[in-house]
């Protein structure tokens, strides 16, 4: 047998394959650990180690000792109450569809937003007063919000959230289960982590504290969606919303917002 059969070093074809198996793991590696994690929002560049615990699937939010995650600064301190939600007296009601003068102007004169804000009309009392609240202590952000919420009390905001739930839910009809749902909505996708959404705002389950999304505009539902994604919405009591839409594309938000918005016929664009 001659020498240059033998697999060994002196072999050119062996030497040639062992430098390209090099070449090919490092590259393969510096995609993987480099450049994804760099074009990747949620791998954002914390080092090769964060990287690699993350891609087996460490939380972020472990691999940065010292350092309090982002969602801490704008964590809600409110505590959901079965008791904002009792049925409300008419008193309550009328004061508040007084107080509500000051909220028509951009959520509609009958809590049903023309522009991109939310509409207000039949959402659940325990969800106007929870974000009202938010607001109020900055947990969640909006400068406008966070002014006019700045100075209401909370008889005014229990009040205000007793006329909301009061107006019908115009126009919208609830999403019902059914197979043709958009399949986010329906079944989430399991290996992304994403729970469906009709496990919470209704459809199989209603989640005390989750809102009342059917006809929402759908700006409104992509702007929250996105600020729920980028962490500069936190204001969602165990990151419930962070975590779903933590993997979503902008075309999956788009798709379940458009989904959600169209289904009352409300304007869609
Ligand atoms: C100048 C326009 C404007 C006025 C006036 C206004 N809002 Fe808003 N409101 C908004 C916008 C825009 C948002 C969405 C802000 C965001 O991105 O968080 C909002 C959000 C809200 C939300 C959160 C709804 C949800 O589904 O999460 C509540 C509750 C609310 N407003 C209540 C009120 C009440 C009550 C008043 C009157 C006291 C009022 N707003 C007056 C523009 C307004
Ligand atoms: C585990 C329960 C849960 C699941 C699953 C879930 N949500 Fe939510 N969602 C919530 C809760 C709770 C809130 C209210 C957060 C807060 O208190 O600010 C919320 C808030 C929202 C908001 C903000 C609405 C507003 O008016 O402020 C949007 C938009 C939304 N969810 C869309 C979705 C979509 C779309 C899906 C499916 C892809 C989904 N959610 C899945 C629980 C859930």
């Amino acid at each position: 047998m001659k020498v240059h059969d033998t697999p060994g070093w002196g072999n050119p074809w062996f030497r040639r394959s062992i430098i390209w198996l090099v070449v090919l793991t490092l590259g393969a590696f510096l995609v993987g650990f480099v450049l994804l994690p760099s074009v990747h929002g949620d791998f954002s560049a914390q080092g090769l180690w964060a990287s690699i615990c993350r891609a087996a699937g460490v939380p972020g939010d472990w691999s940065v000792p010292g350092t309090t995650p982002r969602q801490a600064a704008s964590a809600t301190d409110v505590v959901l109450d079965r008791n904002m939600a009792k049925a409300a007296s008419q008193q309550a009601i009328g004061r508040g569809a007084t107080l509500a003068l000051n909220c028509t102007m951009c959520h509609g004169a009958q809590g049903m937003s023309t522009s991109d804000a939310p509409n207000l009309a039949g959402q659940y009392p325990e969800v106007i007063i929870k974000q009202l609240m938010d607001y109020r202590s900055g947990k969640r952000s909006s400068p406008i919000m966070v002014a006019l919420a700045k100075g209401l009390p909370d008889a005014d905001i229990a009040d205000l959230a007793a006329y909301y739930a009061y107006l019908p839910k115009a126009r919208t009809a609830p999403t019902t289960y059914d197979e043709a749902l958009p399949a986010l909505v329906r079944v989430g996708a399991p290996l992304r982590n994403i729970a469906p959404c009709v496990s919470c705002h209704g459809g199989i389950d209603q989640k005390f504290g989750a809102p009342w999304l059917e006809g929402m505009p759908k700006g409104y539902l992509e702007a929250q969606l996105k600020a729920f994604r980028s962490g500069a919405r936190g204001n969602d009591s165990e990151a419930q919303m962070r975590n779903v839409v933590r993997s979503m594309t902008d075309q999956e938000i788009e798709e379940v917002s458009l989904f959600y918005a169209r289904k009352a016929g409300a304007p869609t664009e």
